[in-house]
């Protein structure tokens, strides 16, 4: 059976999010506000929850009816099939939203829905704050309510290696849609001279290296009615991981943050391919090989930093990518615009801003310097 499977995004990054989905070989991807969607069964939903390095989570669609009254929500919500989705031994949650709708009271909807998981299928509702629970989401719009289901659980981001963070660490799946922005795609090697926690060169290495992101860590949809251990395990097992010669480098001022990044690539599998030191930025030297990729996310905004001494350290990054980097690449991730300028490196028009940690960050790209 095929049903509609969202994939969510930030604002922003959706064409870059359905551009590594159709890579994926997933079909047709149509990229809507906030995300992607495409068409698929179950094993789809396990798949793109494995191998989707840009998707913050993926829902699968699981019904929708028309609903006019509180009433007929609860009658129709009574009727429907729980059971071939749900178990009756998980915990859920419902999550209701209303737009343009004769049922407005988001709350009255959610708890509707839930009693009737409850009292058909005898799902216990999840208590307040619960870990574990299967979380069924109900949009109503236009009095469609359109049911589904999040497949994914804690946030796809969490790949399960990065244990340990520094004051700002980017979230994987921005750094992996930003590797992509920068055309990276797995056969040059990357370096990130402000490298904190090690995101990008450990995404990038998984990447080389043929990894899924989801290769080590637990998914809601094991807990659906509707999950094959023998299918998914032999999905997980995948191909054997690719050899690389490429090299993955990371510095930081900050040895702590050094110490960090190294655990998290160990426990990511990509020690081999990838080295980290203590170093300031003004050490930079360039690494021998062939050029790549330099991705960097320097401190930026009200959460490290005063602005001042910024633009002092914008500058000497600029000047030392210039002067060390020739033939690479840079792609670099900040909240102030005023302070990529202050590189003074040639940069492309600049990517959407994208909200992040309550900020938002924007890409800059530039050509091989
Ligand atoms: C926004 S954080 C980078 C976060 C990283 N992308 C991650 O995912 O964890 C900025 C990093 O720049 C480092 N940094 C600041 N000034 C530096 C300098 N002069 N040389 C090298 N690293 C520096 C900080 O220690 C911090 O780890």
């Amino acid at each position: 059976m095929a049903f509609a499977i969202f994939l969510a995004t930030a604002p922003g990054l959706e064409a870059t999010l359905a551009g590594e989905v159709s890579a994926l070989g997933f079909g047709p991807a149509e990229a809507v506000p906030g995300g992607v969607e495409i068409t698929g069964g179950w094993p789809e939903v396990w798949r793109a929850n494995l191998s989707v390095r840009g998707a913050n989570r993926v829902l699968a669609r699981i019904g929708e009816f028309r609903a006019m009254h509180l009433a007929q929500l609860d009658k129709r919500a009574r009727k429907f099939d729980w059971g071939s989705v749900l178990r009756a031994d998980v915990p859920v949650r419902v999550e209701a939203t209303c737009r343009r709708s004769k049922i407005y009271h988001a709350g009255a909807a959610s708890q509707r829905i839930a009693r009737a998981i409850t009292e058909t299928l005898g799902t216990p509702e999840a208590v307040e704050g619960g870990e574990g629970a299967i979380r069924v989401m109900a949009r109503i719009e236009d009095d469609l309510v359109s049911l589904s289901v999040d497949t994914s659980g804690a946030p796809l981001h969490r790949r399960g290696h990065k244990l340990a963070t520094g004051k700002a660490p980017l979230r994987e799946t921005l750094a992996a849609l930003f590797l992509r922005q920068c055309g990276y795609d797995g056969t040059e090697p990357v370096l990130d001279p402000m490298c904190g926690s090690g995101t990008f060169p450990i995404e990038a290495a998984e990447i080389a290296l043929g990894l899924a992101p989801g290769r080590d860590r637990r998914f809601a949809f094991e807990d659906l009615a509707t999950f094959d251990a023998s299918v998914w395990l032999a999905m997980r097992a995948g191909p054997a991981p690719r050899d690389t010669d490429l090299r993955f480098a990371g510095f930081d001022r900050d040895a702590g943050a050094v110490r960090m990044a190294a655990d998290n690539a160990a426990r990511a599998g990509v020690a081999e391919c990838t080295a980290f030191a203590c170093q300031p930025v003004s050490a930079l030297a360039r690494p021998g090989g062939a050029p790549g990729l330099v991705m960097v996310n320097p401190p930026y905004g009200a959460r490290i930093g005063n602005r001042k001494l910024l633009f002092g350290l914008y500058g000497s990054l600029g000047e030392v990518l210039r002067r060390e980097m020739r033939g690479w690449r840079v792609g670099l991730v900040t909240s102030d615009g005023g302070l990529a300028k202050a590189t003074g490196l040639p940069f492309l028009p600049p990517g959407p801003p994208v909200a992040h940690g309550g900020l938002k960050v924007t890409l800059w790209r530039t050509d091989p310097l």
